[in-house]
């Protein structure tokens, strides 16, 4: 993680220089970093543009991204869309995952990366992405299914699934399916099958060869 230990100054300079994907992080959140349950406890990208942590939302707080720069707060991501809670603690556990403690009488995975992560950090992208020693990406918000910012991509065989109204960000009626199959972009109701009679709108790419 010897990116996450330069000057954050510095670190700009070199992400603007080399105009990459640089390693730019304020926080680096590893297993002795944790996060009391609060309405705005969260972690911040280097500008302050993306947060990681708590909001509230019906039914009490949830796990997710925002933009934090507008007025009204913007959600980009929300773990476990379906289930509120109020918990004690989110952090890294021993095992890699990411925790959130005493939700109820159990812990809810948040993350489950698929290599033991050391670190996590809040990019300004507004990815959340966790880390093995060898700086390799485990786990990221980006393979969200919610919302999609600048930079992110909505690989062939992912989906988007609607939320249920701008507070309450359950899964709700509509999906959009970029499906592998034809190469066809897709709207369809939640729950009915991937086929014409369906679809209520696509982009009539079908066949075109798109691929990401
Ligand atoms: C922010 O939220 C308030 C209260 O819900 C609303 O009246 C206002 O229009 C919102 N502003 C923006 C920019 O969305
Ligand atoms: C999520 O919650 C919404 C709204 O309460 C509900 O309509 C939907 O069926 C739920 N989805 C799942 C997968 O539980």
């Amino acid at each position: 993680m010897a990116a996450n230990h330069l000057h954050p100054l510095l670190c700009l300079a070199l992400a603007m220089l080399v105009s990459l994907d640089f390693s730019c992080t304020q926080t680096g959140i590893t297993s002795r970093s944790s996060l009391e349950a609060a309405t705005g406890a969260s972690w911040s990208s280097l500008s302050g543009r993306f947060s990681f942590g708590f909001y509230a939302t019906e039914g009490g707080l949830a796990v997710g991204v925002w933009l934090a720069t507008v007025p009204n707060v913007t959600i980009t991501w929300t773990a476990n869309r379906n289930d509120t809670g109020t918990g004690s603690t989110l952090r890294l556990a021993d095992d890699g995952r990411l925790l959130w403690t005493g939700v109820g009488d159990h812990d809810r995975t948040i993350a489950r990366p698929s290599r033991l992560a050391v670190t996590g950090a809040v990019r300004d992208n507004g990815n959340f992405v966790m880390f093995v020693t060898d700086d390799a990406v485990v786990w990221q918000t980006f393979e969200s299914d919610d919302t999609l910012v600048a930079g992110q991509e909505l690989v062939p065989a992912a989906q988007l699934f609607s939320s249920v109204s701008d507070t309450n960000k359950a899964v709700g009626k509509y999906r959009l399916a970029n499906q592998q199959l034809d190469d066809n972009l897709v709207l369809y109701p939640v729950g009915m099958p991937n086929d014409a009679a369906s679809s209520y709108w696509n982009t009539g790419t079908f066949d075109l060869g798109f691929t990401l």
